[in-house]
């Protein structure tokens, strides 16, 4: 077994380590207050290659592997996980879904400006009554012959405002249940597509979560993706890999926290000596660095087992469910650690512990992560 990375790995996560310190971190508290999307620093990401990592060069992409997308994921996401979310779902579910199940039309006009950075993707499945029982599917796209009508109303979605174009799972047969769901690319300013209210959120809240609405929305036929009937298997299959993405993102929201709480722990003296030189704090950072260190492995196999086209299912529903886990612990140990600075913005720290929370919600709740596991387990 073999842990080095590679050269061109390593480089990867340098490159993404010194983008979040450098062009990322100087306004990640402004963001975060005044609920502002990331419009510059996003385009960067893409002019480096980080919104299509994974896609072949051929499609504008940058044809690095999942392991690479995981180091540059926990980079990112250190500083600023509202620019993490949106680059996860472009890459994972927006230009891995196109580039796996679309044609090579929808691939040359969609694919490409995606995955080069030039536009940003967002992905539409969740409902106001369909969150984690996503086969109840209320959205219709209604068979018209040459193209569909679509009509329905999607909910938490990232990117909302700021994508061009939408991946929008709707009902085209309810008597065929989950085999009557189909995947629609849909593109910003279609006539009938509405843009609903921003969701100002607890965390995450440089990124933009909006509702959004389709009124007989005429949607071409060519902008189905897959066979008729694939829509479900389709949201599946790309969610598993999103997963990925998101376990990377709450591994990264744990390094980020515990790194800033090492740091201030050797800084900070208390009753005559340095804070970490206290049992209390040194065993609190020895739990958080041992945890992480198993997130990170629990990423980085998944990735690996993507990468050789091996089963990854349960590998990152594992993965996102141990590191929000720990994610979710860390950043409220990092604040303690922090005393009363971790309560304040300045100190970044009660940033990463608000943005945990999420990463415990999206891309299937952790009760969604044990569904799948547990039946992986008990199967066959
Ligand atoms: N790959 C391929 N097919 C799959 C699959 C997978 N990983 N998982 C399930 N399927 C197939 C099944 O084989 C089955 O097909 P057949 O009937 O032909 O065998 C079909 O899908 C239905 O599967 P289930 O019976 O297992 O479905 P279920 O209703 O029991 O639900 C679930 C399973 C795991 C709970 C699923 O509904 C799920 O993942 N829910 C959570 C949805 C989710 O993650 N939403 C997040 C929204 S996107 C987001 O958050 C993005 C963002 O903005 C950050």
């Amino acid at each position: 077994m073999n842990f080095e990375l590679t050269e061109e790995q390593i480089a990867v996560r340098d490159a993404a380590r010194d983008f979040a310190q450098n062009v990322l971190k100087p306004g990640v508290i402004d963001r975060d207050e005044h609920q502002k999307f990331p419009v510059d620093e996003i385009r960067q990401l893409g002019e480096l290659g980080f919104m299509g990592m994974m896609v072949s060069p051929q499609y504008g992409g940058s044809g690095m592997d999942t392991v690479s997308y995981v180091l540059a994921m926990e980079e990112i996401s250190k500083i600023d996980a509202s620019a993490s979310v949106c680059m996860s779902v472009n890459n994972s579910l927006v230009c891995w879904g196109l580039e796996t199940f679309g044609s090579e039309e929808q691939k040359q006009k969609y694919l490409v400006p995606l995955a080069s950075g030039q536009k940003i993707g967002a992905f539409c499945l969740s409902e106001p009554e369909a969150g984690s029982d996503a086969t109840s599917q209320r959205t219709t796209a209604i068979d018209m012959g040459d193209h569909y009508l679509l009509n329905g109303t999607k909910n938490w979605i990232t990117n909302g405002s700021s994508a061009s174009t939408y991946l929008v799972i709707a009902q085209t047969d309810v008597e065929k249940g989950h085999k009557g769901i189909n995947a629609f690319i849909v593109e910003k300013g279609m006539e009938g597509f509405i843009i609903g209210a921003k969701e100002n959120k607890l965390g995450i809240r440089g990124s933009d979560t909006h509702t959004l609405m389709f009124q007989d929305v005429k949607v071409p036929k060519e902008n189905r993706i897959g066979e008729d009937g694939f829509g479900f298997g389709f949201a599946m299959k790309t969610l598993t890999g999103g997963r990925i993405g998101i376990a990377s993102q709450a591994l990264g929201i744990a390094s980020g926290a515990y790194e800033l709480a090492l740091a201030y722990s050797k800084e900070r003296k208390a009753f005559g000596k340095e804070i970490s030189k206290h049992q209390a704090i040194a065993f609190k950072l020895a739990d958080m660095a041992t945890d992480i260190e198993a997130a990170r492995m629990l990423c980085l196999k998944a990735a690996w087992l993507k990468d050789n086209k091996m089963s990854y299912d349960q590998a990152s529903s594992m993965a996102k469910l141990y590191a929000s886990q720990i994610a979710m612990k860390h950043t409220v140990e990092a604040v303690q650690i922090h005393g009363g600075y971790g309560f304040v913005k300045e100190y970044h720290v009660e940033r990463l512990m608000r943005d945990a929370k999420i990463t415990q919600i999206y891309e299937g709740t952790s009760e969604v992560q044990k569904i799948v596991i547990s039946r992986n387990l008990l199967k066959g």
